[in-house]
């Protein structure tokens, strides 16, 4: 066990919410100040460069500093939280249940809005960026996409989110709204999909709509019930080892119906826990592994170990670059 997993078991685990979520910010920024120079291992995606195939996925980045740090911790790819045109508090507390190798959230998107982000992002140079919005009626992502467009290069629209009173959206209203929002921008669009829908019909939805996307990040968290949780209806999402097998599943499918990344190209992201779960997803599946509770539970220098398992690999293999694994 490392010493985080040890400090996160034996006393994080344990702590209020509210003290955790308060601390994880300034605790990551100073981890990345140690954190050394990122390793390389640069692949290219639909054009745009990223310096490693590791990243974090949608639900901790509230802000455009801590996706610097989390870049600066050595994760090459980094969504950011779900932006919504209102800022959100969130549901009740409690809203986080850790386990001990997996959370259950309700946490309800607390965002700090669309306005808030306008007026604190600006554009970098460095990294590709990568932002994720919901909205409730075309009107909601028509804003969200004029106001952001500027600052990304793609948009992950989370359709998928069980902790919304509105919950996941109906599959053919989603269907008409990625049309209707490919129409309005030309910036590269992603789908998070639910892990609350069959795998035939998220490869029915994905295949009803993938000429107006560029790709789609895989699962989102899997719909609870926990009698912990504030939320009234005690609805949470699980995350972490328990939903490894349902990212597996659909990833299965969807690399029996588009053969190669060039043909979908996909984040993968759903209990990757280790150098290894993230190597074998990006070599059997042909996908880009994406962590979130992993780096909550495993600590900050998640990306980095797994960076540096992937180039003791590259080695072991010969390879001076990854990039023939996504094309
Ligand atoms: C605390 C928490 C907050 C999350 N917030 C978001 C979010 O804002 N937007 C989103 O698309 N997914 C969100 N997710 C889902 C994650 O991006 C990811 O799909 C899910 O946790 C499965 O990956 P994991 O097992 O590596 O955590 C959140 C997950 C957690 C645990």
């Amino acid at each position: 066990m490392s010493v985080y997993s040890f400090f996160y078991h034996n006393i994080v685990s344990h702590s209020p919410e509210t003290l955790v979520e308060r601390f994880g910010g300034p605790f990551t920024r100073m981890s990345s100040w140690f954190a050394g120079k990122p390793i390389e291992i640069p692949v290219v995606i639909d054009g745009l460069k990223f310096f490693n195939p590791i990243g974090m996925s949608s639900g901790w980045t509230d802000s455009p500093s801590k996706i610097d740090d989390i870049h600066r911790l050595g994760a090459g790819i980094v969504t950011s939280k779900t932006i919504t045109v209102e800022a959100r508090d969130g549901n009740p507390r409690p809203r986080l249940v850790r386990g001990k190798n997996q959370l259950i959230n309700s946490m309800g998107l607390p965002n700090k809005g669309l306005k808030w982000w306008v007026s604190n992002l600006s554009r970098s140079h460095d990294n590709p960026s990568i932002i994720s919005i919901r909205g409730e009626t075309i009107n909601e992502w028509t804003e969200l996409i004029n106001e952001l467009e500027s600052f990304t290069d793609i948009f992950e629209l989370n359709f998928s989110c069980p902790n919304l009173h509105e919950g996941v959206m109906d599959l053919s209203e989603s269907k008409k709204i990625v049309n209707d929002i490919a129409s309005i921008t030309d910036k590269r669009i992603w789908l998070k999909l639910s892990p609350e829908y069959s795998v035939t019909d998220n490869i029915n939805f994905i295949n009803s709509v993938r000429e107006n996307i560029t790709g789609i990040t895989a699962i989102n968290t899997v719909p609870v019930r926990n009698e912990e949780l504030g939320h009234p209806n005690k609805q949470g999402g699980l995350s972490g080892d328990p939903i490894h097998r349902d990212l597996v599943s659909l990833l299965k499918e969807v690399r029996s119906e588009y053969g190669t990344f060039t043909d979908l190209p996909v984040f993968a992201v759903g209990g990757i826990n280790s150098s290894e779960r993230a190597w074998n997803i990006f070599t059997e599946y042909k996908s880009i592994p994406l962590v979130l509770t992993a780096f909550l539970m495993q600590g900050p220098y998640f990306f980095r170990r797994t960076a540096r398992y992937f180039q003791s690999k590259m080695n072991e293999l010969n390879l001076t670059s990854l990039q023939s694994f996504i094309e």
